[in-house]
């Protein structure tokens, strides 16, 4: 099968088509033939060992894993004898587990407990958008604070890949939200529902004078000591960024007063149940994808390159095979 590759740290160089045979299936695992896959950062920051964190655990000096691509959607191919859930045929989307990222391939191998039934409602190419971003989205609004009708929200950086999820989640759940982004993208958050917007390069967010229940930050450019000062008593700051030390993993809560207990171990079984509160809200018509630019898969060097600008609006997804 072709499969994106990379066997050295470094710019979208180090990337090339490899022809790998089609994975095993082990006990509990379902093949899914990929349609679509959408780019994350972690993407280039896989490709880049950014931060170098990223070398402690994927290794020092090369990668030790050399596919990239966290979400996909496609269909089942087949499946392990001892799986009930899923048949040849049915349309699933869903994320990679970390130690197999490796989407951008015409085939995955994936537990059983990390797919969810696609909507016919969705293609796969917006079906995929639902991986990742939306389910960071859906942690940083959802998981950390009950917001509450008119509970106060900002977004920082609403206009990315996460950021456009989470400003329509935050606003599903009844809350005022204030968004984050530079002046060109005000429209498109807008229309996502935002109530107030700040343009970064024309306010310093850190003098807006205003105070907020829950603050959703996806960028990481303040320190958290700083952006703590924008906080009600009992708010809540919660980091996603990679700029914010271990943010790129997990989302990281931080009350006004004391750090919450970091939940560092990615949980299958937690991460579909936010797979499926984010379907949910898709299908209740509260959450829409937002997709910037779609690649074909010999091109996926391109989307990699463009979502690595920092400058997407909303999510890049690359078509991996036709139906
Ligand atoms: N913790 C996790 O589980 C997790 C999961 C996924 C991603 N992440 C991390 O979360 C971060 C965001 O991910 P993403 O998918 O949303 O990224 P993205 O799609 O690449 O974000 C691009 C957006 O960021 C905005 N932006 C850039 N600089 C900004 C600034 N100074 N202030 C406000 N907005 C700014 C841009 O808007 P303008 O052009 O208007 O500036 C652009 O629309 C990444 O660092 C990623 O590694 C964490």
């Amino acid at each position: 099968m072709k499969s994106l590759y990379f066997e050295k740290y470094g710019r979208s160089d180090v990337l090339s088509f490899r022809k790998l045979p089609k994975p095993t299936l082990e006990a509990g695992r379902v093949l899914v033939k990929v349609h679509a896959a959408s780019v994350n950062p972690l993407d280039w920051r896989l490709m880049r060992a950014d931060p170098f964190l990223i070398r402690m655990g994927r290794g020092l000096f090369k990668p030790t894993a050399n596919g990239l691509g966290a979400d996909f959607s496609g269909v089942v191919e087949s499946k392990a004898a001892d799986v009930a859930k899923w048949e040849p045929g049915d349309a699933v989307f869903g994320i990679m587990t970390p130690e197999i990222v490796g989407s951008f391939a015409e085939f995955v191998s994936i537990p059983e407990d990390a797919l969810v039934n696609k909507p016919a409602a969705l293609s796969h190419q917006q079906a995929t958008t639902l991986g990742v971003a939306a389910l960071t989205a859906y942690e940083g609004i959802h998981d950390y604070y009950q917001l509450k009708p008119g509970s106060r929200v900002m977004i920082n950086g609403a206009s990315g890949g996460i950021g456009t999820f989470a400003v329509q989640m935050a606003k599903a759940f009844g809350a005022h939200v204030t968004a984050v982004c530079s002046g060109g993208n005000h429209e498109l958050v807008r229309g996502l529902g935002a109530d107030a917007m700040i343009d970064y390069k024309a306010v310093d967010l850190l003098q807006i004078g205003e105070r907020f229940d829950l603050i959703f930050d996806v960028v990481g450019n303040h320190s958290p000591k700083k952006m703590k000062r924008l906080l009600h008593n009992n708010g809540r700051l919660v980091l996603a960024s990679a700029a914010s030390g271990l943010g790129f993993l997990r989302a990281i809560a931080i009350s006004r007063k004391k750090q919450e207990p970091i939940d560092l171990i990615l949980d299958l079984k937690k991460d579909r149940r936010r797979l499926e509160a984010v379907l949910a809200l898709f299908e209740e018509g509260k959450i829409k994808p937002v997709i910037d630019r779609e690649y074909p898969f010999d091109d996926i060097v391109s989307a990699i390159d463009y979502v690595a600008t920092k400058r997407a609006r909303g999510k890049v997804v690359v078509y991996i095979t036709q139906g």
